[in-house]
């Protein structure tokens, strides 16, 4: 399948993907995080290298393997995520697939939380805004075809559209996230790609493999003739 796929699409090109979820420190024991798998990511990095592309795969914290051919940055945190972003650009794409964590405990407190009586039986954490990765990189001079995803449990092809335009993106992949058989932390999704005059083409229901296939053949398409 791989060898059938190798079609030289993104020969040459530098491809950058942002995958998995972050985590925020509350303490030295504690963090804040999210359901994302990176399976969405990782199988978009596996179909890019088959498409002949030299991929950064910058990964948040996930027990997956590393696709060949695939040069893999593990991080933490948001801001560590955008620090090895910004040290792999540049980069001839991005596709920013991570779930990225909107906030962050404010401080990370330096020893393990107790529990306080003065707090009653509350705790409140103060947070702060993280920075946002695929918006920072779209932003550059040198930016990159910039590909983001948008998860949406309603309103999912207005809020994506909103997203294409508030982050100035090329396309955007609007993923249903409130649908439990697809998305996030599921093997199999489905998704709608908007581009910039808001035409939607949509992929069924599949594997994230065959999904990723898709959408890197689609995206490399774009890529490659824009003007189309
Ligand atoms: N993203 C990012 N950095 C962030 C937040 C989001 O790079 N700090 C990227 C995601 O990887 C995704 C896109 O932006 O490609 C949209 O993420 P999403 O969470 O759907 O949207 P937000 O812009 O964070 O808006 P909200 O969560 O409020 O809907
Ligand atoms: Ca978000």
């Amino acid at each position: 399948a791989a060898d059938s796929f190798e079609n030289g699409l993104l020969t040459g090109r530098h491809l950058l993907i942002t995958a998995g979820p972050t985590q925020e420190n509350i303490d030295p024991v504690r963090y804040i995080t999210n359901h994302s798998s990176g399976r969405m990511g990782f199988a978009l990095a596996e179909a890019a290298a088959e498409a002949g592309a030299r991929v950064t795969l910058v990964a948040g914290p996930v027990f997956l393997p590393t696709p060949e051919r695939v040069q893999r940055i593990d991080v933490i945190s948001a801001r560590d995520m955008l620090t090895a972003c910004e040290a792999a650009m540049p980069c001839d794409l991005l596709i920013a697939a991570a779930a990225v964590a909107d906030y962050r405990p404010e401080v990370v407190a330096p020893h393990k939380l107790k529990k306080d009586p003065a707090n009653g039986d509350g705790l409140l954490l103060q947070m702060v805004r993280n920075p946002d990765i695929l918006a920072t990189l779209a932003g550059r001079p040198d930016r990159p075809f910039s590909v983001g995803f948008a998860a949406e449990t309603e309103n999912l092809l207005a809020y994506a559209t909103r997203k294409l335009r508030d982050k100035n993106l090329d396309l955007i992949i609007a993923n249903d996230v409130a649908n439990p058989s697809i998305g996030f932390n599921s093997e199999e999704n489905a998704v709608t790609a908007i581009d910039r005059q808001q035409h939607e083409t949509r992929f069924g229901q599949a594997s994230k493999g065959h999904i990723a296939r898709q959408l890197v053949a689609f995206i490399a398409e774009r890529f490659n003739h824009p003007e189309r």
